[in-house]
């Protein structure tokens, strides 16, 4: 009754503040929209289909999303398959998870493969338009993949969500992400590239499929009606992601932007990226498989690289890559700790403001390296000898109470400032309580305390949320 109370006086409201809007003198036609929407909204409430006009919230007697609800699509190739499976299986989880693979022709199925999700040889798609001329027709293929998903039928669907084969997905943090949109109304959630210019060429308003994207069942309803006749309308288009794009525009849905999905169109050391993290659920990442991608120094085995994730996942995946910062005072470093994956240590003090940018360790995907390179605010590499980070990375023997993270030791620089050293710290023992509610809360970083400590050539510290009014400064 509330709620109906609320909603009346929300359609008055309405009313009068999109009447002036929507009484433009210029056409007639204007002017006969202007007349169906006040009288749906304004003179008689108790006719008016109310559910249209408050915004989505989740129906609280609905039982939350949770990843049974959730069938992936992961648009592969056989040629590829035997590399890239390797990456699916570092987070597929078979009898938790629904979804299929994606293939444009048959594999050979090995004894370990049962492991991972179906795989699917995709219809042909031969009889539709391809033009672009860098470009290949298995884009057709891979954008028909949310429609051939739906088509099979499954039930208790609430949500899809595509995928490359080289897409890592942090499964428990995409759920906390959809958990937040009601699945019975039109989503389609993901994020851009990293690469200003890449979001030129492709749109700003387009979901990247190797970040992953996710639709929800009556948007993908919606799409599978039109989808077929809005591919031949695009034949110029390069990729499966624009052409889904253009299928959303046309049928007026926006892009609703989550900063946790990771295209990671960059080259390079992803460290600086990571070690700032934006202050949202880490959902995916993507591109890892490249040569020139690294996120662990000298390590050529790009699977094994990851893995080392697993362990930080399973103990408090909602916090995993999630930045503090902190100060040691006593010693006048700077520290961030990005949980799960990196702790760096700067000699002097770096404010908030600063840290919580990337550092530029990678350049964008046209190997751009300047501040104008990228979608977001970054900082520039440091330069000066003395500013330059000790960086330690997690350790395989991080412990069911703490993760430990070791010293990559880099050539020692001379430097001439009269302050301690952080060289003398080789291993980081960072403590943090599991708070798998952290995204039931809006958004705040995490602080972080240095801990007095008597173990050598150690520092450990306290992750957890911040106090009230604890505040990320020096003094
Ligand atoms: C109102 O709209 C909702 C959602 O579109 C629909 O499910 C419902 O049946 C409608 N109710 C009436 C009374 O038309
Ligand atoms: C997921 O939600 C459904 C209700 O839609 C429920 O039946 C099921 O037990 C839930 N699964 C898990 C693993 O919580
Ligand atoms: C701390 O470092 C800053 C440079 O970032 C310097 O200006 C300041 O004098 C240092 N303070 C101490 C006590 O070493």
């Amino acid at each position: 009754m509330a709620c109906l109370f609320i909603c009346m006086i929300l359609s008055y409201l309405f009313a009068f503040i999109y009447k002036p809007y929507y009484c433009p003198k210029q056409s007639f036609l204007v002017h006969q929209q202007d007349n169906s929407a006040i009288s749906s909204l304004g003179p008689t409430p108790k006719k008016t289909n109310l559910s249209l006009i408050v915004s989505n919230p989740v129906p609280n007697s609905v039982e939350k999303t949770n990843l049974s609800h959730i069938v992936f699509g992961i648009a592969s190739s056989a040629k590829l398959w035997n590399k890239r499976k390797q990456y699916i299986s570092l987070w597929w989880r078979p009898n938790e998870m629904r979804g299929n693979v994606w293939l444009d022709k048959h594999v050979k199925v090995e004894p370990n493969d049962n492991g991972l999700p179906h795989l699917r040889i995709s219809s042909d798609t031969s009889k539709f338009k391809y033009k672009h001329k860098e470009g290949h027709r298995s884009a057709i293929r891979i954008t028909s993949i949310v429609s051939e998903t739906l088509r099979l039928g499954m039930k208790n669907v609430r949500w899809f969500v595509m995928g490359d084969d080289d897409t890592f997905f942090v499964p428990d943090n995409l759920v906390k992400v959809l958990q937040k949109y009601d699945h019975n109304s039109y989503y389609y959630i993901g994020s851009t590239s990293e690469s200003h210019l890449q979001n030129i060429d492709f749109s700003y308003n387009m979901a990247y499929g190797g970040g992953g994207f996710a639709i929800s069942y009556p948007l993908a309803m919606a799409l599978e009606k039109m989808q077929d006749k809005c591919i031949q309308r695009y034949p110029g288009l390069y990729g499966s992601d624009d052409r889904i794009q253009a299928c959303m525009a046309e049928l007026g849905v926006p892009l609703t932007k989550e900063k946790g999905f990771h295209q990671f169109d960059v080259y390079g050391n992803l460290v600086g990226l990571l070690a700032a993290h934006p202050i949202a659920p880490l959902v995916s990442l993507h591109h890892l498989d490249m040569e020139a991608n690294y996120i662990f120094p000298n390590t050529k085995d790009k699977v094994a690289a990851l893995k080392r994730f697993r362990r930080p996942m399973k103990m408090d995946s909602a916090g995993l890559m999630q930045q503090s910062i902190c100060y040691d005072k006593n010693r006048n470093w700077t520290v961030s700790v990005s949980w799960g994956y990196v702790v760096q240590i700067f000699r002097g003090t770096f404010l908030a403001r600063d840290m919580e940018l990337p550092e530029r360790t990678f350049v964008d995907w046209r190997h751009k390296a300047d501040n104008t390179a990228f979608s977001f605010n970054t900082r520039p590499n440091s330069m000066h000898k003395c500013q330059i980070p000790f960086v330690y990375y997690i350790s395989t023997a991080t412990t069911s109470a703490a993760t430990e993270y070791l010293l990559h030791k880099t050539p020692l620089q001379n430097c001439e400032w009269q302050m301690p050293t952080p060289s003398q710290i080789e291993i980081v023992d960072v403590y943090k309580t599991p708070n798998p509610y952290l995204w039931d809360k809006p958004p705040r970083r995490n602080c972080c305390r240095i801990l007095p400590t008597t173990k050598r050539r150690t520092m450990v510290i306290d992750v957890g949320e911040c106090k009230e009014d604890e505040i990320i400064a020096l003094r």
